[in-house]
């Protein structure tokens, strides 16, 4: 019964997955909704706003790219590259982040809905007071 049920989880499994790439294969979505991205891919660590889940909610993230990147295009650009292969060396936000939450892992995403997540959390940075000397960012006390 034991390998009955693994195979039921397997097989619920591979639906799931085959559903959301049969969601994702639509590009026109995928170039567009930002939002839906981060909900199905993002949302289960990342909060928008604090409290945090189980990594720096989003929004501080964002402030922080715009403070270091002027042009959202090399903002989104470098956030891809991260999402792709996270490293400490990549890491612009909050580098006690790691020490707090662990590394982030790779996110399996095509280049279109990678572009489409980043530009949406780079969006999420316009509003809320999360502006420069708010606290955020390297300089956060750890409790
Ligand atoms: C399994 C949990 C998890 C998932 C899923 C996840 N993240 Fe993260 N993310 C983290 C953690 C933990 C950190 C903080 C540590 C670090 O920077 O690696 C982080 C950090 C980040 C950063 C900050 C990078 C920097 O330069 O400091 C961005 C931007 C980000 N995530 C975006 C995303 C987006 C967009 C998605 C969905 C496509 C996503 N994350 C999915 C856990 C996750």
């Amino acid at each position: 019964m034991k390998n009955l049920d693994s195979m039921g989880i397997t097989a619920a499994t591979i639906g799931i997955s085959g559903l959301l790439m049969a969601l994702s294969a639509s590009p026109a979505a995928a170039a567009q909704d930002g939002k839906a991205i981060f909900d199905r891919n993002c949302s289960v660590c990342h909060s928008v706003m604090p409290p945090p889940k189980t990594a720096p909610p989003i929004m501080p993230i964002a402030s922080r790219y715009r403070q270091k990147f002027t042009s959202k295009a090399d903002g989104v650009a470098r956030m891809v590259s991260f999402m792709k292969s996270p490293s400490k060396e990549k890491v612009l936000a909050d580098p006690q982040a790691i020490s707090r939450f662990g590394l982030m892992p790779p996110v399996q995403l095509s280049d279109a809905e990678l572009n489409a997540v980043a530009g949406w959390v780079w969006d999420q940075g316009a509003s809320g007071g999360w502006g420069p000397g708010s606290g955020q960012g390297g300089r956060m006390r750890r409790p």
